[in-house]
């Protein structure tokens, strides 16, 4: 079996680019990847790109073809729509295509442009993503179920508003120097604690925002790095994805993710690796409480011990286990359908010497992504590590 290797990435800043459509911005993120890789568009086998909600921002739907036009290849293209997950996805379709040997070059990647309607829109828009039927029917949006999932958390296992003010003054205290990322600026736990309230225990500070951005990576086998002298020192070792019910009322526990656990599981057992193994972390932060669920979903905490975890400063650059040293999706911003892939870029980036965060953490050599769509009824985990080349 090859193994999968990232020989270049791309991506475009993450905010508002009210000018420019998601293709523009995918054909930026890509045009990226393959500068950085030295390889040109004819190279591509496949392509596999994440995006939610086009039909609804850009009434475009039929986004693969058009997102291999905007790359300028001519290979086969697929869309993949998995809500918040859709470019982990992506990524995963990309790993298992190069094992399996169909594939020695695989694009992946996503778009999405969330700031050209409404935040009222955008929240309609995202609801999609949850049961129709039984949560958005009764007026629940995503800011409103994971105040529930916070809530519950609460309710079990303690913790409070000011715990959880803790992990978003940290991703954004990361993002400071991070020029892709949406918010460049530090708060503190009294901005959080005294901002406007979203969705009880949620303040604005507590939510990532709307955002429009691209990402792509462009992954390869291994004979293909060597028989092309790429410069590819990070490999994709660990590939796992989960599911849960879509309606939060259909599970054991509230407070808990099992679809990040096994997903995680599934990564940690694929590359042979455990938890302690892990040195940096970009985790599905789309409210404070996900950072918070994803780190005891992954094993890095037991259920009720992560809350503490920023506030203690074991989770900051400085911290045991740095976690989203880019921004996060609270920073860095979260256009949903680029988001996996994003996270994937930026780790890339931190573990091959080349982000803005690498000094802090230059002993790095392995690293874990979580992406997660819904109230992580999606979940889809990649274990990156450096390797001799
Ligand atoms: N964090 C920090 N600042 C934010 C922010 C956020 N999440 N969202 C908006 N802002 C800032 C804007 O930059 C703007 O600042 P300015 O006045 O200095 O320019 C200000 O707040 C108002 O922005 P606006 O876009 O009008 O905010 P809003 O009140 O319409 O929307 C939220 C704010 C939090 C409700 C919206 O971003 C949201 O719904 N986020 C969640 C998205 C989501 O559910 N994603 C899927 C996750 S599963």
């Amino acid at each position: 079996m090859s193994e999968v290797r990232i020989a270049g990435v791309g991506m475009t800043p993450f905010g508002e680019s009210p000018e420019r459509t998601s293709r523009d911005l995918f054909a930026q993120a890509t045009n990226e990847a393959f500068a950085d890789a030295g390889l040109e568009p004819e190279v591509v086998d496949e392509l596999f790109y994440g995006n939610f909600m086009g039909e609804f921002a850009e009434t475009q739907g039929h986004q693969g073809p058009l997102m291999a036009e905007a790359a300028g290849i001519s290979a086969p293209a697929t869309r993949i729509e998995s809500a918040c997950a859709s470019s982990g996805v992506a990524v995963r379709f990309g790993v298992n295509h190069i094992r399996s040997g169909q594939a020695d070059v695989v694009l992946v990647g996503g778009a999405e442009r969330m700031k050209n309607i409404s935040t009222a829109e955008g929240t309609k828009a995202l609801s999609a993503a949850a049961d129709a039927l039984w949560e958005v029917r009764a007026g629940v949006t995503f800011p409103g179920a994971y105040s529930l999932m916070a809530n519950r958390y609460f309710h079990e296992f303690g913790g409070s508003r000011e715990d959880l003010a803790h992990v978003a003054v940290k991703n954004h205290e990361h993002a400071i120097e991070n020029e892709l990322a949406q918010f460049q600026m530090a708060i503190d736990v009294e901005d959080v604690i005294d901002a406007p309230t979203v969705s009880e225990p949620f303040g604005l500070y507590d939510c990532s925002p709307m955002s429009d951005g691209a990402s792509a990576a462009l992954l390869v086998s291994d004979e293909f790095a060597e028989t092309h002298d790429l410069d590819a020192s990070i490999a994709i070792t660990g590939s796992g994805q989960a599911s849960d019910s879509l309606a939060l009322q259909d599970r054991v526990s509230i407070p808990e993710t099992p679809a990040g656990k096994q997903a995680g599981e599934m990564a940690f057992e694929d590359a042979g690796i455990s938890p302690e193994d892990v040195d940096l972390a970009e985790v599905h932060d789309c409210f404070t409480i996900a950072e918070v669920l994803a780190l005891e979903a992954l094993g890095f905490y037991e259920p009720g011990e992560a809350i503490t975890a920023a506030r203690e400063g074991e989770t900051t650059i400085d911290g045991k286990l740095p976690v989203n040293l880019s921004g996060g999706l609270k920073a860095k911003g979260h256009p949903v359908g680029a988001t996996g892939c994003a996270q994937v870029t930026e780790l890339t980036k931190l573990l091959r010497g080349d982000h803005v965060n690498s000094d802090a953490v230059s002993d790095a050599t392995v690293g874990l992504t979580h992406n997660a769509g819904g109230t992580v009824a999606s979940c889809v985990v990649h274990i990156l590590e450096e390797v001799d080349q």
